[in-house]
């Protein structure tokens, strides 16, 4: 039985009249960039997330290059972050002209561990931005309290909607930091039909200005006080999103649902070590990440029984050839390479039957000799 990796049109099925008819809307009303629709989108994830405030970008990417920017973050700057993460992380930081220094990660999370983000604290560190993988937030109260005064952005561009217990309070993804970054983009638990991010923030100033800096800097038209970007979320995948956002909790529920369907399953199979989840966490399982040997020829073992899989992320960014300027060698970040040589994502997402759940279960005993 074929599984993919993520069935999109799977969930679609299930949504496709309240999508269709709000983006007729739109249609209709011929008003595509920015206006109601964003506000009305930006009103609830701001909700969400319990922030102040929320500001639509065109995608995670310019989220981030945005909230970098909004913090002055340029020339002659350092950004304390994780290699093993999507390249836009990183690729934000190098396109603002300042200087990404990369820090290990916790093996069991993924995420950066705090006391190798003090480690790394120059005079010339301007901010950090610790990464929310597959679904799980970084420690970013630990991560504040090692950096004190310095301001954080977190990319949680794979955790919309995630919590974690700070002092016996639920915290959600994007609530505590400086300012928090999402994307849009269509794999995401909420995902848009094509490009879209978002930036929040409790603070006043920092929001007034991330606005200005999605539209060339000017708060009003025509007149600029800095210059800024082309970066604003149209109405169309504003609509789409508010038509999916009422569903986000119950999908993430699923996929967690998911998880712990897969990880009983394995538990006595010792080559598949399955996701760790902080007790304080509660993740949003953007991604169901094993940890194996062998991990390619069971890639394709699962490719050739039509199960979907993926490998996030295959060379941490620290080696990437156009990162090479920075110095970093082998070894540098060892958790990060070895994570690179172990994981692989299989599919979780909400419309899993049990039956292909299972076909992924028996797929991957099958392999180890189970
Ligand atoms: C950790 C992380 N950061 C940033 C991004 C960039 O988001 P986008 O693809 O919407 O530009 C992504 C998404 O792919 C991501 O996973």
């Amino acid at each position: 039985m074929p599984v993919p990796l993520l069935d999109l049109r799977a969930q679609l099925a299930t949504i496709r009249d309240e999508v269709t008819s709000a983006m007729m809307d739109v249609v209709d009303s011929q008003l595509f960039i920015l206006g109601q629709r964003v506000e009305e989108l930006e009103r609830s994830v701001a909700k969400v997330s319990h922030t102040k405030y929320a500001v639509g970008c065109a995608s995670g990417t310019d989220a981030l290059l945005l909230a970098l920017r909004a913090l002055d973050c340029g020339p002659g700057d350092e950004v304390i972050t994780t290699p093993f993460t999507f390249f836009a992380t990183a690729g934000t930081i190098h396109n603002v002209g300042a200087k990404p220094v990369f820090v290990d990660i916790d093996p069991r999370t993924f995420n950066i561990l705090p006391e190798a983000a003090a480690a790394a604290r120059t005079p010339r560190t301007k901010t950090c931005v610790p990464v929310d993988l597959f679904g799980q937030m970084a420690p970013i109260e630990q991560v504040m309290t090692a950096l004190p005064g310095l301001p954080i952005i977190e990319d949680a561009a794979q955790t919309i909607g995630a919590r974690r217990s700070i002092d016996g309070e639920w915290r959600m993804a994007g609530e505590v930091p400086t300012i928090g970054t999402f994307s849009f983009f269509p794999s995401k638990n909420l995902g848009a039909f094509g490009d879209g991010g978002m930036m929040v923030t409790q603070d006043d100033a920092l929001a007034a200005r991330l606005k200005r800096l999605r539209m060339h800097g000017g708060a009003k038209q025509y007149f600029h006080d800095e210059v800024g970007f082309n970066s604003r979320l149209d109405a169309l995948q504003a609509a789409v999103l508010s038509a999916k956002l009422p569903h986000l909790e119950a999908w993430s529920a699923k996929r967690r649902a998911n998880a712990a369907y897969y990880s009983a399953a394995f538990a006595d199979v010792s080559d598949v070590v399955t996701p760790y989840v902080e007790p304080a966490n509660e993740s949003i399982f953007n991604q169901y990440t094993i940890r194996v040997p062998r991990r390619d020829d069971l890639q394709a073992f699962l490719k050739d029984k039509g199960i979907g899989t993926a490998v996030y992320y295959p060379l941490p960014l620290h080696l990437q050839p156009c990162f090479s300027y920075l110095g970093y060698k082998a070894g540098s970040c060892p958790e990060s390479e070895r994570a690179a040589g172990e994981v692989l994502s299989i599919p979780i997402y909400p419309e899993l039957t049990t039956s292909q759940l299972d076909e992924v279960v028996e797929q991957v005993r099958a392999f180890y000799g189970r």
